[in-house]
């Protein structure tokens, strides 16, 4: 403790100590005037930081998501994407980015892997360190979540996660250890969820035993939000800080269990002390909260659109005729067609609170155009989306939407009042995401209303469907019409009305929709009301016979199939893992009427690709980022090599997956029946052959492993090869190593990875790389003594391209 945070603790009452362990609102610890202490202010990530507003305030960065950063296996690249990160953390006035998402892939179902790595703890460990070094090195502060075993999110709130004691160590709780022992971020986020039984935000074996005791964090312990359910439990617990405010368990209620003594006043001088610390490591006792500000600058774009074409992966690149479809030389096509229904979507990020207001959002269609044009080249590259596949009409378009400042985006006027034609105007804003959350102590006391008011321009002649979605009263017009009708008492959450309108492709309508927040959130401060705008634009009817058409006059046909942040979200699991609507009836139908097809999956995890057989390429491309088209342009032309590789398994059905039969969980339970067996772990031992391998990935070059060279000390080992380009262009390889325990007492996975390295080579260039393995490499958790463990003996050293292409092994003895 330094001691400015003990003076700052010796001067503060009870009271005032109290009131530091809880927010003030969403975003920010309260101020004490009294003793100097401003706001310590959290901004949401981990693609971007967000504001303080979830729909207004200036637009941010968009970087790929969790899987689409593991997918470059390139920690280098990912401090990199971090350092920007925490640069937007400070644009946007904040001092800790609520960051990196360190659950893992369980189940392909869950509706957040995309904003998680990977099925594997060491390369989850490895980007987490990475991407907090960045973030940190901007002097803010890194907020790891979720602790623990919060790894979908069916029954989130409540779930009992009840994982055997090894799984737990050495699968879940290992991103958390390496982090923190290598990063130090300046905080940790306790998880929704129990694990076994007890809430992680009030487990005091978690918060206390484990994070305190044993890994000696020294950084602030933050709830999720609206994640505390106890005063006295959670603060025993060591739950610092309680978020969002104004506090539910705090306040008053932990001064009288202070003073009844259920609660040592020691205690809450710790909690207080860590929350004046974390503001000292972040500057946020001498830099209190400025205003939020977009900072689009070229570096930046330039950082996203790197890391997002080495996430992409190619899954498949077959010869057609001789030659493969990929890369595409741009200067001998004369046309390509660009169909499916994610090709010009803005399908840049998942559904939640990782989402972000992008500064753009470049789809596969604009990103091609630009390539082509930058090339110069005149090169006819048609579009059609061929089907739909909306779980619910998408937000709104921006391209589609003016504000009056002649802006992309909607006016939004939050009006005080049940009548959002009011004249007292608490707040105003343009807002880019059609979505509007608002809440807070104005709300409380007025009540609140909203109006919403654009220029929309008919992106197509036809029937558009519009859909309010809210938790009151709204309604939307457009031109004379009211087109969705919704004003009436039936208040409730998650409620949807829809409603068509025919509409002129080209043309100008005035858009107005009003929403009245209900009166239940008026008393309850912390409870946000919210409305949001979405609209689908008519397809034609024969829209699907136009895409097979296109792709049949075209030289090259590149169909973008996936999911959107309606299917992948926080808050709801998929129901399976199949592609929504008719896009496999596409795929085959393009690929029949041309051979030279590429497919793009435009998906955060993986899909059911029952289909890949009948396709020549077929790429995996998450969700990228704001960068999205131009990346994917990179790979597709071969500016960029295909680097990606998977950083999980994509089975062949869901029926082969490792948490099959404990999947979701029941009677408010989730057994991680599986226990050690998670993603290739699990394949291995069942010999289960996936559809792609974990760490698969082609490149536009090939790679030659040299033997491997293994010098051991003790329970360490250095590993060396060389690693040679052998084809006619520069490329990126990943060199994967995986440990094998030959002579295990316990269970133990056929193979585990701990160790990787990207590597860059001209064509015909050779380099030597050298990967060193720590203890942990060999190690255990043995349950009985409390701790790591390595058995001596034998353990096989396998280096490959994937989990399932090992080029190179040797054994050693160890220990
Ligand atoms: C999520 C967190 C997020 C928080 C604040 C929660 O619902 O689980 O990841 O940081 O909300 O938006």
């Amino acid at each position: 403790m330094t001691e400015r945070t003990d003076r700052l603790l010796a001067q503060l009452t009870v009271e005032e100590k109290v009131a530091l362990t809880a927010g003030a609102d969403m975003w920010h610890t309260p101020r004490i005037d009294r003793a100097g202490i401003p706001p310590l202010k959290m901004a949401d990530g981990p693609v971007g930081a967000r504001g303080a507003s979830n729909t207004g305030g200036p637009p941010s960065a968009c970087f790929p998501c969790g899987t689409a950063l593991a997918a470059t296996w390139d920690v280098d690249l990912v401090e990199r994407v971090g350092r920007e990160l925490g640069a937007e953390t400070r644009a946007k006035g904040a001092h800790i980015l609520l960051a990196p998402t360190v659950n893992m892939h369980r189940s392909p179902l869950a509706g957040r892997n995309f904003e998680c790595y990977s099925e594997d703890p060491h390369l989850t460990a490895r980007m987490a360190v990475a991407y907090i070094d960045g973030v940190q090195s901007q002097g803010v502060g890194a907020c790891i979540k979720h602790l623990v075993a919060n790894d979908s999110e069916f029954e989130r709130f409540t779930i009992s996660s009840e994982v055997p004691e090894r799984a737990l160590r050495e699968i879940y709780l290992r991103p958390f250890e390496v982090a923190i022992a290598e990063a130090r971020p300046v905080a940790i986020m306790a998880a929704y969820n129990k694990l076994a039984g007890t809430w992680c935000s009030e487990h005091a074996w978690l918060l206390t035993a484990l994070l305190r005791d044993e890994w000696a964090f020294d950084g602030l312990v933050v709830s999720d939000w609206w994640a505390t359910h106890s005063t006295c439990d959670a603060a025993n617990a060591g739950l610092d800080l309680e978020m969002p405010g104004p506090t539910l368990h705090r306040g008053s209620a932990l001064v009288r269990a202070v003073e009844a003594g259920e609660v040592g006043e020691r205690v809450v001088d710790g909690l207080a002390r860590r929350v004046l610390e974390a503001m000292e490591r972040t500057g946020a006792l001498d830099a209190p909260a400025s205003p939020e500000r977009a900072e689009d600058t070229p570096d930046r774009r330039a950082v996203a659109r790197e890391a997002a074409s080495a996430a992409i992966v190619l899954l498949r690149n077959e010869p057609v005729g001789g030659s493969t479809v990929l890369p595409l030389a741009l200067d001998r096509v004369v046309s390509i067609a660009v169909v499916g229904p994610n090709a010009d979507a803005r399908n840049i990020l998942g559904g939640g609170s990782a989402a972000v207001s992008p500064y753009r959002a470049v789809t596969p269609l604009e990103g091609l155009r630009d390539a082509v044009a930058n090339a110069g080249l005149d090169v006819d590259v048609h579009h059609e989306p061929g089907c739909s596949i909306t779980r619910y009409p998408p937000a709104i378009d921006l391209r589609w939407v003016t504000a009056a400042t002649g802006e992309p985006g909607i006016d939004v006027e939050i009006v005080a009042g049940d009548d959002p034609g009011g004249d007292q105007i608490l707040e105003r804003h343009v807002t880019r995401r059609a979505m509007l959350s608002w809440g807070g102590a104005a709300a409380a006391e007025s009540g609140w209303s909203a109006r919403l008011t654009a220029t929309l321009r008919a992106p197509a002649t036809g029937r558009h469907v519009f859909q309010g979605g809210g938790t009151g009263r709204f309604r939307v017009r457009v031109g004379d019409d009211v087109v969705v009708d919704g004003w009436d008492d039936a208040v409730g959450r998650g409620r949807r009305v829809e409603g068509g309108v025919h509409l002129t492709e080209g043309e100008d309508y005035p858009l107005v929709a009003e929403f009245v927040a209900p009166p239940a959130a008026v008393g309850a401060e912390t409870q946000l009301s919210g409305f949001e705008l979405r609209c689908q634009a008519p397809l034609p009817d024969d829209a699907f016979e136009r895409a097979v058409r296109a792709a049949a006059d075209a030289d090259v046909a590149i169909v973008v199939v996936g999911t959107n942040g309606d299917w992948e979200t926080e808050g709801r699991d998929r129901k399976t893992m199949d592609l929504p609507g008719r896009q496999v009836e596409l795929v085959d139908a393009v690929v029949a009427a041309n051979p030279r097809t590429v497919v793009v999956v435009n998906a955060g995890s993986p899909v059911t690709m029952d289909w890949v057989a009948r396709v020549p390429a077929v790429l995996q491309s998450w969700f990228l980022g704001q960068e999205t088209g131009h990346a994917l342009a990179d790979v597709l032309t071969g500016a960029s090599d295909a680097s990606g590789r998977l950083p999980t398994t994509i089975a062949r059905s869901l029926r082969d997956t490792p948490a099959f039969t404990n999947y979701p969980g029941e009677f408010g339970r989730v057994d991680y029946g599986e226990g050690l067996f998670v993603g290739y772990r699990w394949y291995d031992a069942r010999a289960i052959e996936p559809r792609y391998p974990f760490g698969h990935g082609l490149s536009y070059t090939t790679f030659d492993f040299g033997p491997l060279d293994v010098s051991t000390s003790g329970d360490r080992a250095t590993v060396t090869l060389t690693v040679t380009n052998t084809g006619d262009r520069a490329g990126v390889e990943t060199v994967q190593l995986y440990v094998r325990d030959v002579e295990a007492s316990v269970i133990r996975p056929p193979k585990e990875l701990k160790a990787f390295a990207k590597v860059r080579l001209d064509a015909g260039g050779s380099l030597a790389v050298e990967l060193a393995l720590d203890r942990s490499a060999f190690a255990f958790w043995h349950p009985g003594e409390r701790g790591w463990r390595v058995e001596p003996g034998e353990f096989e050293i396998l280096v490959g391209r994937s989990a399932a292409e090992i080029r190179q092994r040797s054994t050693v003895h160890i220990g």
